[in-house]
């Protein structure tokens, strides 16, 4: 199979309108992105799929939408204040910055690390010794700027459940085992971004929190393990071949977790992570009552006793996830000479272009009169400028699923043409069942 570069994608993006570099008039921001129109569908479409994965397909399990803004003992209590750094060294020579345990990762044979090169100006032993650098991003509530009011913009949408989910639970009269599942963004102030939208500053996470009585984890653990791997190529139409798993071993548990396991997918750049599943016991909610000097334990009336439940946490990334499908999807058509995001249907921003053949002979008409009976049901477009080949490869770059053409028959017998973009194989449809035929097609997944 053909390698597909990441730049290729990004600049597929940036001329369809998938994602753009951010405040790029000004020369852009560091590690942000800005969602075009039909990133922004795209997403929305992921976030859906997430979310009905978790709180429709799951009797269990509720959403929430917590602020991103909290009290900031809540990062004293979940540890991200003390223990939520990375290692930064800077070049002596040319002041570049770096995350020692990544130029380590990059530099196995250098025993003494302080040895490696510098990778931007090729400088070997200008490395300082590591310092710690918090990833939280500080503010200020109100209008005096002290450390009486810092607050931070979370780095995890989790805490925001942990702390809510009494009320929760009392709410929606849930028993153990349930979940509280949440969609918001996140903010790191990353050292090192890159990769396009795989590490930024600002991204999306897509948590889940599944509560369990202490005994029950590890066997909770390894059936979301299995749940969410699949929900990768079963309702995002990914290629299995391209997701593993990668367990996590002793040094690189974060503070939090007994047992860690991600999903990674092989990217253009190599297998990395797009989720994490944690078990992080119950470390959390016991902080959280000793920080809050609130009982953050629940009752159990099954059992009839008070504990602290373990949580076992479905952490992903929306905009890796989104990465991820737009890597899988890309695809070099050479015999056609073409690129094509095969999308799933149920994904594609847009699901059906119409094009008039020509402009003239009341075929214009004929295609609006389509378009308004198919827009109710989904995402269509009207195009009729260029060559019909022209705007069918212009709807192949943006993933769309099927081309409808109004030509002279059209007129006599009340038939369209359909297109299919992978096969470009077409079909002739009459237009008293177009809706219902398209919609047959696009709901495989739904
Ligand atoms: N609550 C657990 C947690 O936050 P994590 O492994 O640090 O765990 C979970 O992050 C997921 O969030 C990752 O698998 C990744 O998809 C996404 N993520 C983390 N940092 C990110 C960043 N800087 N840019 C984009 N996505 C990120």
């Amino acid at each position: 199979m053909k390698e597909t570069s990441l730049d290729k994608i990004v600049s597929l993006c940036k001329r369809r309108g998938f994602i753009f570099q951010s405040s790029e008039i000004y020369g852009g921001f560091g590690a942000v992105y800005d969602y075009g129109p039909l990133g922004t569908a795209l997403k929305d479409a992921i976030s859906q799929r997430w979310m009905k994965s978790m709180t429709q397909l799951h009797e269990n399990i509720v959403g929430l939408d917590s602020g991103i803004l909290m009290h900031p003992k809540i990062w004293e209590a979940s540890g991200h204040v003390g223990a939520f750094n990375d290692p930064l060294v800077d070049c002596k020579h040319c002041k570049a910055r770096y995350r020692a345990d990544e130029l380590v990762e990059e530099n196995p044979e250098d025993a003494v690390w302080k040895n490696i090169q510098c990778p931007s100006c090729g400088n070997a032993g200008e490395l300082t010794d590591p310092r710690q650098f918090n990833l939280m991003f500080k503010t200020h509530v109100g209008p005096v700027e002290d450390d009486a009011a810092a607050a931070y913009l979370r780095p995890e949408t989790a805490q925001g459940i942990y702390v809510n989910y009494l009320l929760v639970q009392g709410a929606m009269r849930l028993k153990i085992p349930f979940g509280i599942a949440q969609i918001g963004k996140a903010f790191r102030n990353e050292i090192v971004a890159r990769n396009f939208i795989f590490r930024t500053r600002e991204f999306e996470q897509m948590e889940m929190q599944y509560f369990v009585k202490p005994g029950n984890d590890e066997d909770s653990l390894n059936s979301w393990k299995e749940e969410r791997l699949n929900f990768y190529s079963d309702m995002l139409g990914i290629d299995s071949s391209k997701l593993r798993y990668h367990g996590h071993g002793e040094g690189e548990l974060a503070h939090y977790a007994k047992e860690a396991w991600d999903i990674e997918y092989e990217f253009p750049f190599g297998w990395s992570e797009i989720e994490g599943i944690h078990n992080r016991t119950d470390f959390d909610l016991k902080q959280h009552q000793e920080y809050s000097g609130k009982n953050m334990q629940i009752f159990d009336q099954e059992a009839n006793e008070k504990y602290f439940p373990y949580i076992i946490e479905t952490s992903a990334g929306l905009n890796r996830m989104l990465l991820a499908v737009l890597s899988d999807a890309y695809w070099e058509d050479s015999e056609n000479n073409r690129v094509v995001l095969k999308l799933h249907p149920s994904l594609a921003p847009v699901k059906a272009v119409v094009c008039p053949l020509v402009k003239k002979d009341g075929l214009p008409d004929i295609a609006r009169k389509i378009v308004d009976e198919l827009k109710p049901h989904f995402k269509v477009l009207y195009d009729q400028q260029g060559s019909i080949g022209k705007r069918y490869y212009r709807q192949d770059e943006m993933g769309t699923p099927f081309g409808i053409t109004v030509d002279h028959q059209t007129a006599e017998d009340n038939t369209v043409t359909v297109r299919e973009r992978d096969t470009q194989k077409q079909d002739r449809i009459g237009l008293d069942g177009l809706t219902e035929a398209l919609q047959a097609k696009i709901s495989t997944y739904s």
